[in-house]
């Protein structure tokens, strides 16, 4: 099955059309959709983009969603006009606004109940990292750029920036990205952490589908407990970890117990697949 939504003209941009999916073969393909202004994050950008993760979270024909760019850019961080200026124009309410619709959707993003791939097509700046870090897995195309361009225009990585790459890189890496302004391309952004691999431009879209179809053969209720249990436990010590995820898997197995009898018995009695090598086929419930 697959839903188009429609594309808009470069002028007046209508909300709706800030953000464009599709729906194909249990994957949605989700595009930020401003190529004329870089895919920027407008507050209108950023509503769209919590309407349009709403209405895929649940349905059924979703079983992976990517995040992805119309045109030359994933994303070019916020919307210096619209969601600075013009906010910082309206005063504090405004801009308090604009934050909570444009982290919203990130946290939305970080805690999705489907499996979530960045495919980072082209440059990815600021603001960006908030998504970026949302999604579970990232690939970006070798000519990709990534760049904390804030202190070359005179602010902090705010919006979660800095926090994302204290997170994902080691701190020296951290501080010269968050304090030098340069960018970095694809192949670097996977030796700093920031994404999983780099492709080529033309191979990008098909290794992020193998990924993708991998990851609708696993059991959904597993694959949802593992992505927060591995969030959550990076801030536990090791024994509120451990004990923590004896609870998540005892919450996951309540969920669905059945899957996990059925995976034991495919190994163990029916011996058609070994964990070690793959997933167990979950088109034959128990
Ligand atoms: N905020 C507002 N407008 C932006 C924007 C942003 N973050 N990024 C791009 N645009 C707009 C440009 O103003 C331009 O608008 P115009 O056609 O009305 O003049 C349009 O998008 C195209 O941008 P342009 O700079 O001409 O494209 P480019 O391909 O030559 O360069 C970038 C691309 C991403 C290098 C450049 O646009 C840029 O530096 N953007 C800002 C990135 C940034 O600092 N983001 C961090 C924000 S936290």
């Amino acid at each position: 099955m697959s839903t188009k939504s429609k594309a808009a003209p470069a002028k007046e941009r209508a909300e709706e059309d800030t953000v464009a999916f599709d729906v194909s073969d249990g994957i949605a393909w989700v595009r930020f959709n401003r190529p004329e202004k870089r895919n920027c994050m407008s507050p209108k950008l950023n509503r769209q983009m919590m309407r349009v993760l709403d209405e895929l979270e649940y349905r059924e024909d979703v079983g992976v969603l990517v995040l992805t760019g119309e045109g030359t850019a994933w994303t070019a961080g916020m919307d210096l006009k619209e969601y600075f200026r013009e906010n910082e124009a309206k005063g504090l309410g405004a801009v308090r606004q604009a934050q909570r619709e444009s982290y919203g959707w990130w946290r939305r993003l970080r805690w999705y109940h489907k499996p979530t791939i960045a495919m980072v097509n082209g440059w990815c700046f600021g603001g960006g990292y908030g998504p970026l870090f949302a999604c579970d897995l990232a690939f970006a195309a070798e000519d990709a750029q990534f760049g904390l361009s804030e202190i070359n225009w005179g602010i902090l990585p705010g919006g979660g920036a800095t926090k994302v790459v204290s997170e994902l890189m080691p701190m020296r890496k951290a501080m010269y990205h968050a304090m030098m302004g340069e960018n970095i391309d694809g192949k670097t952004a996977v030796e700093w952490g920031l994404v999983n691999e780099a492709l080529p431009a033309d191979q990008l879209r098909s290794r992020v589908e193998a990924v993708a179809k991998v990851l609708l053969e696993k059991n959904p209720v597993a694959l949802k407990a593992t992505k927060d249990a591995v969030r959550r436990v990076k801030e536990m010590t090791y024994d509120n970890a451990e004990d923590f995820l004896v609870r998540a898997q005892e919450a996951a197995n309540s969920f669905d117990n059945d899957g996990r009898k059925e995976g034991i018995k495919q190994f163990i009695d029916d011996k058609t697949y070994k964990p070690g090598l793959g997933a167990y086929d979950k088109s034959k419930k128990g």
